[in-house]
C-alpha cells in the first residue's frame, strides 16, 4: 500500500443521515495526526444538513449548494458530478469516503473513480435485492459497493452480500454502523427523563421515502388519524421532512387534529429524546431502524422491504408495508396487547457498539500500511 505523510481524506456527503453517520469519523480522523480531513458537501439538503452540521461542529470546506426545491434525481446527480470533479480536481485526496445510498454518495464514489482516487464506502453492504425498494438507494449503494476500494460494512451479513457480488474479503471491514457511534454520543448528553406521563402514550412517526410518495403517504396519514380517534390518551408526533411532497399530504390528512402534533425535523439531541421518550416508533426511515433497537423501542416500518433485516430478526422490528388497514391493526395491537409489546421491547444492538468510527479510523491506516486490520464488530445480545 502507498505510503504517505499525511493522509489526505475528504468525506463528501450532503443529507441529514449522512451528516449524523459520517459526524463521527470526521471527528476521530481529525483528533488524529496522521490525518488530514477536507470536507465537501453537496448540501442536497439545505436545512436539514446545515442543522446537523451545526449540531456535531462540522465546517465543511466544500459547500456545493446544490439543492433545489422539487429536485429530479436527475438535477442531484448532475449538479454534483460537476461540482464533486472541480474540488477533486483541485484537492486530489488521498482518499474519498461516501456513507451509504444517497445519491451524493453515489456520485461522490463515481467522481472518485473519475479520478483514479480510492474510495472508502461506510454502511457498505445493505441489500433488499429488489432494484425498486428502495428507490434510487438500492442501485445506489449496489453501484457504489462495485466502485469501492474499501468496504465498511456494519454487520456479518451486509459483508456476506458484498462477498457474492465479489468483492474481496480482504477489502471488506466489519466496523459496525457508525449511526451507533452517534446515537450513544448524544444519549449520553441527554438528561433522564423527569418522568414519563404512562397514561397518555406517544407514537414517533416519520415518513420521507420516495417509494411512499403519493397513495401510501395518503393511507399512512389516514391510518394515523384513526389511530388517534380510536385510542383518546394517545399522541402522535410527526417531526416532517423538509420536502413540500411530504409536508402538504401531511397538512391536508392530519392538519387539525388535536392528538396529532406536526412538526419541523427537529435536531438530534430533541430527536433522540423523542425516540428514547416514544412508547412506539412507526417509520419509513432507515437510520430510525437502526437507532431504535439500542433504545429499546419497538419500530414498525412502513415498507414493503428492509435493507436491515438484522432486528427485524431480533423481534424487535416488523415491516408492516403502507397499507391503511394494516397500519391501524398493528400499531392498535402494540397499544392493547401487552404481551405483543414486551416482546419488542429488549434492547438489542445487531448494528453497533459505539466504536464502528474508531475501527474505521484503524482499517484506513491499515490500508495505508500503518496499523494492523482492526477485529470485526461481533454483537453481543
Ligand atoms: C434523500 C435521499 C434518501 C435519504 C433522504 C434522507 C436520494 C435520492 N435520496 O431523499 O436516500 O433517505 O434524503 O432524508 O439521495 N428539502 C428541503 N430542505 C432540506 C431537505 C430537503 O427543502 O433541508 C426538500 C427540497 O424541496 C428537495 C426535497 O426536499 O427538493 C427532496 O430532497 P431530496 O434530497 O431530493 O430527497 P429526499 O427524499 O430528502
Ligand atoms: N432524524 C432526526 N430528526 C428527524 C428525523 C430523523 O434527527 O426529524 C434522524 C434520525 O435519528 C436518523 C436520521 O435522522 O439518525 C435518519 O434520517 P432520515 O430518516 O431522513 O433518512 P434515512 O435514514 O431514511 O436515509
Amino acid at each position: 500500500m502507498p505510503k504517505v505523510e499525511k493522509i489526505k481524506v475528504m468525506p463528501i456527503f450532503g443529507t441529514r443521515p449522512e451528516a449524523i453517520k459520517m459526524a463521527p469519523v470526521v471527528h476521530v480522523l481529525s483528533a488524529d495526526e496522521h490525518f488530514e480531513v477536507i470536507i465537501t458537501v453537496t448540501a442536497q439538503h439545505r436545512e436539514m444538513l446545515d442543522q446537523f452540521l451545526r449540531f456535531f461542529e462540522m465546517k465543511p470546506n466544500y459547500d456545493l449548494n446544490i439543492m433545489r426545491e422539487g429536485q429530479t434525481l436527475a438535477d442531484i446527480t448532475s449538479r454534483a458530478v460537476e461540482g464533486i470533479d472541480k474540488v477533486l480536481q483541485k484537492e486530489k485526496p488521498n482518499l474519498v469516503l461516501v456513507q451509504g445510498d444517497t445519491t451524493t454518495a453515489f456520485v461522490g464514489a463515481l467522481v472518485a473513480y473519475y479520478h483514479k482516487i480510492p474510495c472508502g464506502h461506510i454502511e457498505a453492504g445493505l441489500r433488499t435485492g429488489d432494484k425498486f425498494a428502495p428507490f434510487p438507494e438500492e442501485i445506489n449503494r449496489r453501484l457504489i459497493g462495485s466502485i469501492a476500494d474499501l468496504h465498511f460494512a456494519p454487520t456479518k451479513r451486509a459483508k456476506a452480500n458484498l462477498m457474492q457480488e465479489n468483492v474481496g474479503e480482504e477489502k471488506i471491514f466489519v466496523t459496525g454502523n457508525t449511526v451507533v457511534d452517534a446515537l450513544l454520543w448524544t444519549l449520553s448528553r441527554l438528561p433522564e427523563p423527569s418522568s414519563l406521563d404512562q397514561s397518555r402514550r406517544t407514537i414517533l412517526v416519520t415518513a420521507h421515502r420516495r417509494e411512499n410518495w403519493g397513495e401510501p403517504m395518503k393511507q399512512i396519514c389516514r391510518a394515523l388519524r384513526k389511530i388517534a380517534d380510536n385510542f383518546p390518551n394517545t399522541r402522535i408526533i410527526f417531526p416532517m421532512h423538509k420536502n413540500p411532497i411530504v409536508r402538504e399530504v401531511a397538512f391536508r390528512e392530519m392538519g387539525n387534529h388535536q392528538q396529532i402534533e406536526l412538526c419541523e425535523p427537529p435536531d438530534y439531541f430533541e430527536f433522540v429524546r423523542m425516540m428514547r421518550d416514544a412508547y412506539l416508533i412507526v417509520t419509513d426511515s432507515g437510520g430510525v431502524q437502526e437507532e431504535a433497537p439500542t433504545l429499546g423501542k419497538p419500530v414498525l416500518v412502513l415498507r414493503e422491504k428492509t435493507e436491515r433485516p438484522e432486528a427485524v430478526e431480533a423481534g424487535v422490528v416488523k415491516v408492516i408495508g403502507t397499507d391503511e388497514e394494516r397500519i391501524v391493526a398493528e400499531v392498535s395491537n402494540l397499544l392493547t396487547n401487552e404481551l405483543a409489546y414486551k416482546s419488542m421491547q429488549k434492547p438489542v444492538n445487531p448494528y453497533g457498539d459505539g466504536k464502528a468510527s474508531l475501527r474505521i479510523k484503524q482499517a484506513i491506516l491499515h490500508h495505508f500500511g500503518l496499523a494492523e486490520r482492526p477485529e470485526d464488530f461481533v454483537p453481543k445480545f
